[in-house]
């Protein structure tokens, strides 16, 4: 079974709730899932990533959330090269932070590309101002991706 790993940046847990979420669509798709709340690049490099999803939120002033740093920092200094990896990503933020709104989602975003990762689709930003449950918006877009980028296995 091909495995999914879900990387987790949050500080009041709306982008763990929304891995957590969205979790079953991708078993129900054929998916082993992880979910990686304190992660570090060997949890992405170190044994076989068939498909990610980042799920992060965005803390300070465009800051990444303290637990998703040292992911981070690791990807920044030892340049894994990440060509054979596909993910998605979900940015949690807030539009009232015009000049950092989804800060965070976004830089990770460039880094991964930076690394050789593919994007699969577009990047989904969830706006706090609008949205109160990330869930909601969060959910119906997985199963949008897991359909229009032909994800399911089973
Ligand atoms: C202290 C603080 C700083 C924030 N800074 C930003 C920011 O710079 N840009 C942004 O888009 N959202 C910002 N937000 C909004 C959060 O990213 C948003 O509420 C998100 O849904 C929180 O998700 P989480 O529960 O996973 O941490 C901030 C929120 C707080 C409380």
């Amino acid at each position: 079974m091909p495995m999914l790993k879900i990387f987790v940046g949050t500080m009041y847990g709306g982008a763990l709730d929304v891995a957590e979420q969205v979790t079953p669509l991708f078993e129900e798709a054929g998916y082993q899932v992880a979910i990686y709340d304190q992660p570090t690049l060997d949890d992405l490099t170190g044994s076989p990533t068939d498909l990610a999803l980042f799920c992060v939120s965005t803390t300070g002033s465009g800051d990444y959330p303290g637990n998703i740093v040292p992911f981070v920092r690791e990807l920044e200094s030892q340049s894994p090269g990440l060509g054979t990896l596909r993910y998605g990503l979900i940015a949690l933020g807030d539009s009232s932070y015009v000049d950092s709104y989804c800060g965070a989602g976004r830089s990770l975003d460039e880094l991964l590309q930076g690394q050789g990762a593919s994007r699969l689709g577009e990047r989904l930003e969830v706006d706090a101002m609008e949205t109160f449950m990330a869930d909601d918006e969060a959910l119906p877009w997985v199963e949008e991706w897991i359909e229009a980028q032909q994800l399911k296995v089973a």
